[in-house]
């Protein structure tokens, strides 16, 4: 980049640069260049005046070295950029108001869709997209985390910036064990990381790789490996889900354009042969085997997209074949959920994160994924299904205080006075109605269970529960400071929502209904997760 006046220019000799941000400013392009290395563009609310809130880029790989920044807005806003080996508001980082406590988020900006999920060599990855530099969407990037236990998290620098292609939108990532792409060795085996580049002319797929568990990425030089945007004359060519196909020892690929899911498959993850396409999908694909009850000689295949609504039917590694139509199994912030590459044989679970579009009020940082679960297919009333439960490590979090049975509503009512202003609780509970008309459970006005047996609708949503003339509704409740997860009758349903932060008026916790009877009722405190 050729200097104008207005660029600064700084030595970097600390780990992060901090950037001021206004709301009530417009976003500006910000171009960062050191000699040698790739521009970075971003858009950028920078404030000229006083903060909102600050952001940062973690610049430690750069130390030493002379980084120039280019600022379309106003030269005052570009002065007050510093650097630093803290970030600005370092001291109360997980301490915030309203951070949740047992859920991920990320320090500072945007997140949206979990990315490259992947267990490798102890850890589970977490690549996700993030703007990291504004509360809202843009400038996508994968941000990263790792956890041992699926529980604690650990936030790692970015590892796939913007280019030339584009943003750098969902994807998966798999562990290339018999270096078929000669990225690695058999062994390093590379960490292979397929993503969709969005650029104005459309969406094309990208692959860049890792030889160090997934710290940082090398983009292949000769990206994208797919451009079918001409093919489906469409811009919505997306988020490739890659897992490896061992009857056909062959990469397999799912990919949404622009009506539904496509199959693509690969030898070495460069070259992609199309393959099949089924309709009816939109954004995130998921495509992955279960046994059936836990049989593995009768298995399943379960086809889902963004809005987690699936299709169960049969795949012969080139074509799903549908054995009927769509179900749902969660509703409500859940979108766009990933499950696991990579987990071992031994453990052989399919294991799930889900974006939560939740929002936490007056934070720097936005959205969050929800626990994680354990994804299972089981014979219900209805035929075979998908259920979800959060995973066993989840249960270190929770610990049982309370436990009582048979209440009236008005006792169970009393004993959760105490727990009524709690920060974060869960809750599990046996409804049983004697009326089939509607009950349930708010806390402060807020409908946590509206269960209204006459309309067969749990919160808004068709439920008749497995025994078809049952009079009681089992909920697990997980709330956080900002979010409230519900798990039906083991997970048959669940769903959730955000939690009010008006927290006032003497009602706290009610169960309400026509003599309802609170079968039991169990009370567990809860442990965050940032130490
Ligand atoms: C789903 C989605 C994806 C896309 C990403 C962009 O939430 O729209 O289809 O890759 O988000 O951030």
């Amino acid at each position: 980049m050729n200097l104008h006046a207005g660029d600064i220019s700084i030595k970097i000799d600390k780990r992060y640069l901090n950037f001021p941000i206004s709301g009530q400013t417009e976003r500006k392009q910000m171009t960062f260049s050191v000699k040698g290395l790739p521009d970075l563009t971003v858009n950028i609310r920078l404030a000229s005046g006083s903060a909102d809130y600050w952001v940062f880029r973690d610049v430690s790989e750069l130390k030493g070295k002379t980084l120039t920044i280019r600022y379309n807005g106003e030269d005052a806003a570009l002065k007050q950029i510093y650097q630093s080996d803290e970030i600005a508001g370092q001291d109360s980082l997980y301490r915030e108001q309203n951070r949740p406590q047992f859920h991920y988020t990320t320090r500072r900006g945007w997140v949206n869709d979990p990315n490259g999920l992947v267990y490798y060599d102890g850890e589970y990855h977490l690549f996700y997209q993030h703007n990291p530099y504004e509360r809202e969407w843009e400038n996508m990037h994968w941000g990263h985390a790792v956890s041992r236990d699926l529980v604690h998290w650990q936030e790692l620098p970015v590892v796939l910036c913007p280019d030339e292609h584009g943003t750098i939108f969902s994807g998966s990532a798999v562990i290339d064990y018999e270096n078929t792409s000669s990225f690695g060795s058999k062994k390093n085996p590379p960490m292979v990381a397929i993503y969709t580049y969005s650029h104005p002319d459309g969406q094309t797929q990208g692959i860049a790789y890792s030889l160090d568990k997934g710290r940082t990425f090398t983009k292949y030089e000769k990206n994208p490996v797919i451009n079918s945007t001409r093919k489906w004359n469409s811009h919505d060519t997306r988020d490739p889900k890659v897992f490896w196909y061992d009857p056909n020892k062959e990469w397999v690929m799912v990919l949404n354009e622009r009506n539904g899911h496509s199959i693509y498959t690969s030898e070495n993850l460069k070259e992609w042969t199309y393959r099949s396409h089924v309709t009816g999908f939109w954004e995130c694909p998921e495509l992955f085997e279960l046994p059936v009850d836990g049989d593995p000689n009768n298995t399943k295949w379960v086809m889902y997209g963004a809005s987690g609504t699936y299709m169960l039917g049969q795949f012969d590694g080139r074509t799903f074949t549908p054995e009927a139509g769509k179900y749902y199994y969660t509703k409500g912030s859940i979108y766009a959920a990933q499950t696991y590459n990579n987990i071992p044989e031994a453990d052989g679970r399919r294991i799930q994160l889900g974006w939560g579009r939740i929002s936490h009020q007056g934070m720097p940082f936005n959205g969050m994924y929800l626990l994680p679960t354990e994804l299972k297919l089981k014979t219900t009333k209805d035929g075979v299904r998908l259920i979800s439960m959060p995973v066993k490590e989840t249960e270190q979090l929770f610990h049982q205080v309370e436990k009582w049975s048979d209440l009236t509503a008005d006792d169970a009512n009393r004993k959760l006075e105490a727990f009524s202003q709690s920060d974060c609780l869960r809750l599990r509970t046996t409804l049983k109605l004697t009326y089939a008309t509607d009950a349930g459970l708010s806390l402060f006005g807020q409908r946590i269970i509206e269960y209204d047996m006459n309309g067969t609708q749990l919160n808004g949503v068709f439920y008749s529960p497995q025994d078809p003339t049952s009079m009681e509704l089992t909920a697990d409740i997980y709330i956080d400071r900002t979010s409230i997860e519900v798990f039906i009758d083991g997970g048959v349903y669940s769903y959730s929502m955000d939690r009010r932060t008006d927290r006032n008026g003497n009602e706290g916790f009610r169960f309400w209904g026509n003599q309802i009877e609170v079968k039991s009722l169990e009370v567990f405190t809860v442990d965050s997760i940032w130490k």
